[in-house]
């Protein structure tokens, strides 16, 4: 078969929408950056495409092709990369390109499979079950094929959901520098990788990331895991949230799962360095169910189990006031949505600069005097109140 009528059958089933997912690799030069090409379908406002995605030594790009520019560009492909491997909707087609661009071309008949474009998917999550991510197969959430670990799904899928996260913060965060982001508690760092790989690896941005513990054993792992990964720009530090200090500006605080007022720790440092977002999973708020005594609220706080739950939601809900009254525009979400297990409450907050509403802070003190509440975050922030 010549070069020329092998792409014209490639070009040929791909305008006949049978196309469900190819990969293009083994470049000519092996020291080239492109490594590996893959290829699926998607539509687009009810248009077909094939989306190229196209992997660099240390970041992925993509592009959405029409049929016929993707048979245009499959020629151009063919002459950097030696093998194609098609899977078409009944037929598995092994393309091989000789040195001296010979082709071997080998088809399977392999029943019929269906074409998923992306709009239809049951969930399109940014990282995808199938492709095999190297920080992924390193924490041992995906196998080596991409294929995610039974055992790992919901954190395959917490994963995701913070990578939304990070996603929706993106128009935040600086462009004319190197972006400055700080994992305050970061344990064993799943979300830190997930965050580095998705702004550097996916978007390619200039960051330096920095995860911080209290636990030098986790903190040396994964310290070991960001080098086997040639993540550069990612450390992890032992330390405490509370001492500390950074004197470059710091775009972007992330906490967690921190215990308690560690969160409030982290929150305080992100306000005082003027973080343009936050992004902070608050855990076990313990702080305010010590100090709540209430007699207009004892119909509630009489019961030990709803006294915990409702000091929790206030911890949060007052954290999220004083963010908004210094100056950051606030939510409460929900982190994880999924079906078995708890769901958290994510503070999401960046800053906008805005001045609190008349009234704001009166009755945010109101509020917590109701509650005889003396929350931790206010008195580091009292100053700026
Ligand atoms: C529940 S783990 C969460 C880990 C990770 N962020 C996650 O969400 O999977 C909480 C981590 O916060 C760390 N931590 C608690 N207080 C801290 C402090 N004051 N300074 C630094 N790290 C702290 C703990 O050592 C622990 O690893």
């Amino acid at each position: 078969m010549e070069l020329k009528e092998m792409q014209q059958e490639l070009t040929e089933r791909i305008a006949q929408h049978k196309l469900v997912s190819a990969t293009i690799s083994q470049p000519r030069q092996k020291s080239g950056d492109l490594k590996r090409i893959r290829l699926k379908p998607v539509e687009i406002k009810d248009l077909y495409y094939i989306q190229f995605e196209y992997q660099h030594e240390h970041v992925l790009k993509h592009k959405n092709l029409t049929a016929e520019e993707a048979g245009q560009e499959l020629e151009n492909l063919f002459a950097e990369f030696r093998q194609g491997l098609f899977q078409f909707t009944e037929e598995k087609v092994q393309v091989q390109l000789s040195k001296k661009f010979k082709v071997g071309w080998k088809t399977e008949e392999t029943g019929k499979k269906q074409v998923e474009l992306s709009h239809n998917r049951k969930k399109q999550y940014l990282l995808e079950d199938g492709i095999p991510y190297p920080f992924l197969v390193r924490l041992g959430v995906q196998n080596p094929d991409g294929s995610v670990k039974k055992q790992k799904y919901d954190k395959f899928r917490q994963i995701n959901r913070f990578i939304e996260f990070i996603d929706d913060a993106l128009v935040h965060l600086p462009k004319d520098r190197t972006v400055r982001i700080l994992d305050f508690g970061s344990g064993k760092s799943y979300l830190t990788f997930a965050l580095y790989h998705y702004l550097r690896v996916e978007k390619g941005l200039d960051l330096r990331v920095t995860g911080l513990d209290l636990k030098k054993e986790v903190i040396e792992e994964c310290q070991m895991i960001a080098e086997d990964l040639g993540y550069g720009q990612l450390e992890f530090l032992v330390g405490d949230i509370n001492d500390y200090n950074e004197d470059s500006a710091v775009d972007m605080v992330v906490t967690l799962h921190a215990c308690d007022v560690a969160t409030d720790m982290a929150l305080a440092r992100a306000v005082k360095w003027n973080a343009k977002v936050i992004l902070s999973v608050p855990c076990c708020q313990t702080e305010l169910n010590h100090q709540i005594a209430s007699p207009e609220l004892n119909i509630m706080l009489q019961h030990g189990l709803i006294k915990e739950r409702f000091s929790a939601l206030a911890t949060d809900s007052i954290r999220a006031e004083l963010l908004s009254l210094v100056g950051y525009e606030t939510q409460l979400m929900e982190f994880i949505d999924m079906e078995h297990t708890p769901k958290n409450i994510l503070i999401r907050a960046y800053k906008t600069g805005r001045q609190p509403d008349a009234g704001q802070l009166e009755r945010y003190r109101q509020f917590t005097a109701l509650l005889s509440a003396k929350p931790f975050l206010e008195n580091e922030l009292k100053e700026l109140l």
